[in-house]
């Protein structure tokens, strides 16, 4: 990695990278995590993270605008870029078995800026998925309500300035009890989770149940309306729906066999997912045409309602509902430990790294990023920045399968129990079709995305140099009232 010239003095070398074996070392003692998760645990969280409003609302938009019956084939690129960056997070999940995800993986191989860099922009792509998913959560749950009778008034339903709104209640009550979960345990949370997504599951089942005896094949000519572009551009759109499986690597710190488990959880859960979303996008467009998904923003519910099903619309939001909750569960989660390990190395206030003494889970960083989230869900009409989740996600992806090219040539010694299959190429072509999908994305979702990095680089010069840990030191002193950075005696 190239050394940067700077035109005033500065000593401090934003490149260096932390050794695999100090990660760890740092993971340990008083501030670790409890290690209860296994296999299956992950695989659902995985598909507790995936499965939410992408299905439930994403695919409409696509089909209609983008990709026409060709939706599949959208998904089918999607899914494609989203293996390969799994395939690339397995490699990482098992050398370095610890909190942070991209992040962590960014400071073992690419160095400390780059680490900062995604840590930022992780931060966002959680922050504002949660906060859209909650938004979406606080609409079925209105809807749902509705429909049994009980009127929700409009001005604790919605943000300032949208229908008479002042408050988004229901978006503060989710994440408020999801964060809640999170305090009390990751086995309790791991727990629910699974009930939530065998409900989800079943629902997604039924609507595939119900749906395929009403394909016609018809309704999938012309198959590419908009031709390839168009395709492109929808699987750029339906990426959305595919964000939380990266989610499983943030967990890597408290699973039980790490090396044999996270690559399972990672990769199985985008398989099931993969195929899930495939046979529901054909079967959609196999009922109805696809231009008749242009007027509506709720497309399941529609293709049921078009062959009689009038209980569609209740299916499916009990469906999303549980969807939404256990994709909120999820990058809550994923969020509240990539803060702590940005916290426990340094980057960030190091109160937010300590885990509490009975409950054994990031108490503090837990109720900040929860306040924060549902700060957000509640005030903001965050429909139009929802994209910004797609471009974060695109662009850890890339560092992700950088960081195992530079791996692979600084490290080539490391014991790897997972290894991504045919590096350079399967690295390489993610970050290609990672790169081509942001390309795809709105230029002022670019220039958003840009000036949220920019702040965080304002932060990082200001606040992270002076505070990283240096190697070898340990979090102790954080309790003690003293930085990290101050006190490493061979620093
Ligand atoms: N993949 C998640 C969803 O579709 C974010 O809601």
């Amino acid at each position: 990695m190239g050394r940067l010239k700077l035109p005033f003095r500065f000593d401090h070398d934003i490149f260096r990278t932390r050794s695999i074996g100090d990660l760890i070392e740092g993971s340990k003692g008083e501030h670790a995590l409890k290690k209860v998760l296994g296999p299956f645990e992950l695989i659902m969280l995985g598909v507790g993270a995936i499965v939410g409003t992408g299905i439930f609302v994403v695919t409409g938009v696509a089909a209609a605008n983008y990709s026409g019956p060709a939706l599949v084939v959208s998904f089918a690129i999607a899914g494609s870029a989203c293996a390969l960056a799994a395939l690339c997070y397995a490699e990482f999940a098992t050398v370095v078995p610890i909190a942070g995800s991209a992040y962590t993986y960014g400071y073992a191989s690419l160095g400390e800026i780059w680490a900062w860099i995604i840590g930022w922009d992780l931060i966002l792509e959680y922050s504002v998925a949660i906060a859209a998913v909650a938004i979406g959560w606080s609409g079925y749950m209105v809807n749902l309500l509705q429909g049994a009778g009980i009127q929700f008034p409009a001005s604790l339903a919605n943000p300032p300035g949208v229908a008479g709104g002042i408050v988004n209640l229901p978006a503060i009550l989710i994440i408020g009890i999801i964060t809640g979960l999170l305090i009390l345990g990751i086995r309790e949370s791991a727990r629910v989770n699974n009930i939530i997504v065998i409900v989800k599951l079943s629902m997604v089942s039924l609507i595939i149940y119900l749906g395929i005896s009403h394909v016609n094949p018809l309704n999938w000519t012309p198959f590419m309306p908009y031709g390839w572009s168009g395709v492109v551009t929808g699987a750029a759109i339906v990426f959305f729906a595919y964000i939380g499986f990266d989610a499983v690597s943030t967990a890597a710190e408290e699973v039980r066999d790490p090396q044999k488990s996270l690559p399972i959880g990672i990769i199985g859960s985008l398989i099931i997912c993969t195929i899930l979303y495939i046979v529901v996008s054909a079967i959609l467009t196999g009922m109805v045409p696809y231009l008749e998904f242009r007027d509506t923003s709720a497309p399941v519910a529609y293709a049921l309602s078009r062959i009689g099903i009038t209980w569609g619309s209740s299916l499916v939001s009990v469906g999303a509902i549980c969807g939404i909750t256990s994709v909120i569960l999820v990058l809550l989660y994923g969020q509240t430990r990539i803060f702590f390990a940005m916290a426990r190395d340094g980057l960030l206030p190091c109160t937010f790294g300590t885990v509490h003494p009975r409950l054994r889970t990031p108490v503090k960083v837990t109720l900040l990023v929860g306040c924060a989230t549902a700060a957000l869900a509640s005030l903001l009409p965050l429909t139009a920045i929802a994209e910004l989740v797609n471009i974060g996600t695109l662009a850890a992806f890339i560092i992700v399968a950088a960081g195992v090219l530079a791996m692979r040539r600084t490290r080539p010694d490391l014991e790897r129990p997972f290894r991504t299959p045919l590096v350079p190429w399967v690295p390489v072509l993610c970050i290609i079709a990672c790169f081509g999908l942001i390309l795809a994305l709105p230029t002022v979702t670019h220039l958003r995305f840009v000036i949220w990095l920019a702040l965080g680089l304002v932060i990082y010069f200001s606040y992270g140099v002076k505070h990283a840990r240096a190697a070898g030191s340990t979090l102790d002193a954080c309790d003690g009232g003293r930085e990290p950075g101050t006190r490493d005696p061979g620093a």
